[in-house]
């Protein structure tokens, strides 16, 4: 029996979660939205059953088994509560929450209830990345000395640029950090299967005030119907972080929506001592292998790659897969979860609390300029 499946914010990624649930073997039973009218007119744009008026009918709706939140930050603690407390699976969007606290809690209400909970940290289920973390596990790269790279991305480089996210009530008190370089975080710690401990920030707001539109959706362009203000900027539109791992590694990353050019450039490199190897997010079906002699770049290929790897292979080496097959993928290792099937690096909520712990701790070094211990969290 396939499961029903809801979908909680029909914005940007509302519709890949949409689309990725279907192609997962879901039925896609109900939408909801900001508005009980939003909600159905999502859910007939999306070819969902029924829209929801609230999200307190989750309670009554024993036909949905698993609920996507995907609604701005601010929003998703409450909304997995209710969903939780309806005994449904949950998808919930990174970041979890935006607090440490918060998510905290919430990853403990999920292990008491005992139903599956997954944060998209989607990145983990590209090949490439699969691969790279199966040649540091089985020794290949010698072991791990410098974790680096950055994530950069160019849609907030203007003053006109606007997103709910710049919003501290709505996307909370970390932006850049919380929305991409939780992601990044979450990528090297599960490649290199280090811990980040300790670290130092450095957050800058490059515009410190923009031209809000508080109604434009996610990434589209400035429009006619924009109701626009001048708005002072609290959150930051970079973080540069250091840091050192409880395996004895140090290493950087540095965090932009500010850099022209960079659409969505997650790039990390590990460098250990026998093997490097990096990843571009850009360039997903790309592994490069740094070697003293020989090395190269490795494209995605079933037939030579880790079996993890092959798992995330759909269609044979040389035919691009990209981030709709990413996401699909951790969609359909989720409802695997969710009818007892394992899946390997599942991104739980008990993930989405500890890359809450790294965002709450690089505010905070950000705002003393002092190193800090990032506090340990289940596992
Ligand atoms: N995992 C990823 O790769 C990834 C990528 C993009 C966004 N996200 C996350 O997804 C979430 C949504 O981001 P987005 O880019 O889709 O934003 P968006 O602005 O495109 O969409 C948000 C949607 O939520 C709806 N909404 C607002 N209040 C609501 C409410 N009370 N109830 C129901 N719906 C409500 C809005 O109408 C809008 O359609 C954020 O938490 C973001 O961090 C994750």
């Amino acid at each position: 029996v396939a499961l029903g499946a809801a979908i909680i914010g029909a914005g940007f990624i509302g519709r890949v979660h949409a689309r990725s649930a279907r192609l997962a073997g879901a039925d896609l039973v109900a939408v909801g939205a900001s508005t009980p009218e939003e909600g159905e007119e999502a859910a007939k744009e999306l070819g969902a059953a029924r829209g929801l008026r609230s999200l307190d009918e989750l309670v009554d709706a024993p036909d949905i088994d698993v609920v996507h939140i995907c609604t701005p930050n601010a929003l998703h603690a409450e909304q997995v509560r209710v969903a939780l407390r309806a005994g449904k699976h949950v998808i919930c969007e990174k970041p979890l929450a935006t607090s440490a606290e918060d998510a905290a809690e919430l990853a403990a209400l999920a292990r008491a209830t005992g139903v599956v909970a997954a944060v998209p940290f989607v990145y983990r289920f590209y090949a490439s990345v699969r691969q790279a973390r199966a040649l540091v596990a089985d020794g290949s790269t010698g072991s791990v000395r410098l974790l680096h790279g950055s994530y950069l991305q160019d849609w907030l480089s203007e003053a006109a640029d606007w997103t709910w996210r710049i919003d501290p009530e709505l996307g909370g008190e970390s932006r850049a950090f919380a929305d991409i370089g939780s992601h990044w975080c979450d990528v090297i710690e599960f490649v290199s299967g280090h811990r980040i401990t300790r670290l130092s920030a450095l957050f800058h707001t490059a515009l410190p005030e923009r031209l809000a539109a508080p109604h434009r959706a996610a990434f589209s362009v400035p429009g006619a119907g924009d109701d626009l203000e001048r708005r002072s900027v609290r959150t930051e539109d970079a973080g540069f972080v250091t840091f050192e791992t409880d395996q004895g590694a140090v290493g950087s990353a540095v965090i932009s929506q500010v850099s022209p050019g960079r659409k969505n450039r997650l790039w990390f490199e590990l460098d250990g001592a026998d093997l490097a190897l990096a990843f571009d997010q850009e360039r997903p079906e790309e592994l490069w292998i740094g070697a003293r002699t020989g090395g190269g770049t490795q494209l995605r290929d079933a037939t030579q790659q880790a079996s993890d790897a092959a798992r995330f292979s759909l269609l044979p080496a040389g035919h691009p897969q990209g981030y709709y097959d990413a996401f699909e993928a951790f969609v359909r290792d989720t409802y695997g979860r969710i009818v007892g099937e394992p899946a390997d690096g599942l991104p739980t909520f008990d993930d989405g609390a500890r890359s809450a712990s790294i965002v709450a701790t690089a505010l905070e070094a950000a705002r003393t300029g002092t190193w800090l211990d990032v506090p340990s969290t289940p596992s």
